[in-house]
Formats: structure tokens, sequence, C-alpha cells
């Protein structure tokens, strides 16, 4: 199942109505120079892309319910131009903008400066965010001037500049049947990768060796690549949380941490971590902590449901983890107490989860004032406790000195969960994560 024109047009619709009178300007991505003139490969911004299903550069939508039927969808778009498409490729252009993405008007998008006060007067509002886009940004704020200046004679102004976040990004916090249709394929695809990583893994190979397996599948599979920097971390390289050198060698009697998810070509994300002993037996201390970790993670998994909060997860795991560390004497006292002091910090400093969707650490709030935000079927998050033994950070006073052998070790162990009606589905499952699967 593909995310069709007609999705998008129904996303734009919503999004039309809850806009109220607003004007929403809404840019695309730019190309990023990596060095001298050369560039990233080109990645959409979600929120253009959620609306439009357009992925070139340098494009504007304009979302106009102030206006008739017929003229609320603009795009600013690179017009077609042969010396340009030679160099760079294919451009759907002006036409194709109309044609195939549904624009009611296309523009090329040079004539943005020019056109935005035109299709902006009429508006109560300017829904736009200030901040993020330094080339659109200024154009906006003028044709908001200008109409400000022009009020007293021209008899109106919009009156004040929004934020569309909060209202596009709870649109997109709920996923639909056929985004959950395209997480479980990256889910999938993301699932098989690990399960071939596990399988090649081997003391002696380099990290960068089982990256190039990870993202080899996600490439014959026919994902656009890597989510997110992957995260290929032997031994103690596990307890840098971002680590992505992934250039040392994997060394007989560590455990080996993989963090990778691919994105699809229409962008949705997956985001798994497995942790597994390198020569295929964990230790007696890597097993502890790994079993404490699953445990955790499966605790989580279980609260996931309509009703419960990404805070709720989080508590779970965290109540597990500071029990279980207690048992085994890396931390002292009383678990709730612990909790309260976040004594348990230097073992474990991220939180349990993040939404996931067509941004890796996707749009929505987890809170709202003072109030968490309830799980609702289609909502997807991770879940993503950790356990990471290392010298970097201090020992919180009171606490116990880490013994030699415990350290080295970092374990996390993630999946991508949809909240159902009955509780949740795992989409990941197909990663294995067993003490006995993660063993040969
Ligand atoms: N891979 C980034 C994360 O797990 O949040
Ligand atoms: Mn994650
Ligand atoms: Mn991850």
């Amino acid at each position: 199942m593909s995310i069709t024109s007609a999705i998008h047009a129904e996303r734009r619709q919503r999004f039309l109505e809850q806009l109220g009178g607003a004007a929403a300007v809404i840019p695309g991505a730019t190309l990023v120079s990596h060095h001298a003139d050369c560039e990233w490969p080109f990645r959409q911004a979600s929120d253009f892309w959620y609306l439009t299903g357009f992925d070139e550069p340098d494009a504007v939508a304009l979302l106009l319910p102030h206006r008739p039927e017929g003229e609320r969808y603009i795009l600013f778009v690179n017009p077609r131009q042969p010396t340009a498409e030679v160099w760079h490729g294919f451009r759907w252009g002006c036409e194709g903008a109309v044609e195939h993405f549904g624009a009611d008007r296309a523009h090329p998008r040079d004539e943005l400066a020019q056109r935005l006060p035109d299709y902006l007067k009429g508006a109560e509002g300017i829904a736009f965010r200030v901040g993020r886009h330094p080339a659109i940004e200024p154009l906006v704020l003028q044709a908001w001037a200008a109409q400000l200046d022009q009020a007293p004679r021209g008899g109106a102004a919009a009156l004040g500049l929004v934020a569309p976040c909060p209202l596009l990004h709870a649109q997109r916090l709920r996923k639909s049947p056929e985004e959950l249709e395209r997480l479980r394929e990256a889910a999938r695809i993301s699932a098989e990768a690990h399960e071939l990583a596990r399988q090649v893994a081997r003391p002696g190979l380099s990290e960068r060796q089982v990256q190039a397996v990870i993202e080899q599948h996600f490439m014959e599979q026919g994902a656009r690549g890597p989510a997110y920097g992957s995260i290929v971390a032997g031994g103690d390289n596990a307890c840098v949380l971002h680590y992505t050198a992934n250039n040392a060698r994997l060394q007989d009697g560590d455990l080996l941490l993989i963090d990778a998810g691919c994105s699809l070509q229409d962008y949705y994300n997956g985001d798994i971590t497995r942790t597994f002993p390198i020569n295929g037996r964990f230790s007696a201390e890597q097993r502890e902590l790994y079993t404490l970790v699953l445990r955790a993670q499966e605790a989580a998994i279980a609260v996931v449901a309509p009703g419960a909060s990404a805070e709720t997860v989080h508590g779970t795991a965290l109540r597990v983890l500071v029990e279980g560390l207690v048992e085994l004497g890396l931390l002292r006292g009383d678990p709730e107490g612990l909790i309260e002091q976040g004594a348990y910090r230097h073992l474990y400093m991220h939180r349990t989860g993040h939404w996931l969707g067509l941004d890796v650490h996707d749009v929505g709030a987890y809170r709202l004032g003072e109030r968490p935000v309830a799980l609702e079927p289609g909502m997807v998050l991770t879940v993503e406790p950790g356990l990471y033994v290392s010298d970097r950070l201090p020992v919180p006073e009171g606490q116990p000195a880490i013994a030699a052998r415990w350290k080295g070790i970092g374990i996390r162990i993630e999946d991508d969960v949809a909240v159902t009606a009955q509780g949740a589905e795992i989409l990941t499952a197909a990663a294995l994560k067993s003490v006995a699967a993660m063993e040969r």
C-alpha cells in the first residue's frame, strides 16, 4: 500500500480545515552542501512531504483557506529547464505540479517574492514556522509588514503569525492505516538487516563491515538507505550513545550493539537496536545485564495501550532497571528514592523512547502543559531502554564504585511499537531478541 496523491490531498484538506482563516506557508527542503560543490543526497522536509508528496528541492507550498475553492493549494517549484535537468535530473515543473501533485496553481520558485503578498491578502493570520527557513522567512515577514502598512487604507491585514506545527504535528502523530503499512515495511526491512548482521558478525571483522551488510540490505530492498547514521558499536563503544565512527575491530568477548533502521522512498523509517555477543556466548555479567534490559523492555512494551503515555512507558522500564541494578549491587538504596534523585543516570542516561514516523524522532507533543499525552491507536513509538557501564560519568555520591568486570558493557534493545485498540503491535518483532536467539 503506498501513500497516494489522494491521501496527500486528504491531509491537505484536514489541515486547511484546521487552519481557520490563516494562510499557511510550508517550505520544502533545499540541497545542503557536503563540501565544495558536492551536495548531500536530497532529503525532503517532512511537513512539506506529508502535505504534498513532492520530492524536489526549493519548493514552497501555500495552503490558503481564505481563498475560493480551486485556489487554495499553490506550489512554487523549480521550473523545467533542459540545461538544469541534464546536470541534475528530471523536474516536474509547474505543469507537473498541477497535473500530478494536485496543485490548484503552480509557479516558478523565483516568483515567490513577487506573488506571495497577493496570495496572503485577506488571510486572518499567517501560519509559518519562524527560525527554520532563512530564505523564505524574510519574504513572509515583508509581505506581512506591507499588509500592516496598508491596513488603514486596505481595511484588513493578517493579525498574527502563528506556528503551523501544533496542528500539523498533531495530525502527523496519529498514523493512518496506510502509514502503519509503510512503517511495517520499514520495520520489516530493518529487522531483516539486523538478522543478517548477527549472522555475519564475528571477532576480527570491523564494525564498518557489519554496517555495510546492514545498509546493503536496506538498498537491495528498495529503501533510500539508513534513516540515521547507523550505530555499529563493539564493546565499550556502545557506551557512546551516538557512536557512528564504526571503525573499530570486533573483539572476542565483547558485545556488539547495532542501532540501525532504514528510510523508505517515502521517508517512513525503522529504528531498531539489538545487542549480542560477538563470539556467540554471553559472559555472566553480559547475560545479567542483557536479561535485565530485556525484562525492562518487555515490561515497558506491555504497558503500551490507549490511555497510557510515553511517561508511563519510561517509568515502567526505569523501575525494572533500577530494581535490577540494586539486586546486582550496581546501585544502592531504595529504588523509588534512587529514581527520584536520578542516582541511576550514570548507567541509564536517556529516555525510553520517542515517536516514530516520517522523522525518526517524530513530531508530536509528549506533554501538553502538565499533562502527558495519552497514547491512542495509530500512534507509533520506540521502546528502547539500555544500560551503559563505563567510566565516562562520575558515580553519584553514596553509590557503589563499579567493579572492572562490568565495565565496557553497553546494551540497548529497541523496538518500534504501534498503539492499537487492544494494546500494542510490535512492528519489529521479526528482529529476534531472546537470550537464546542472541547466542549461537
Ligand atoms: N537511532 C536513534 C534513536 O534510537 O533514537
Ligand atoms: Mn530510537
Ligand atoms: Mn535507534
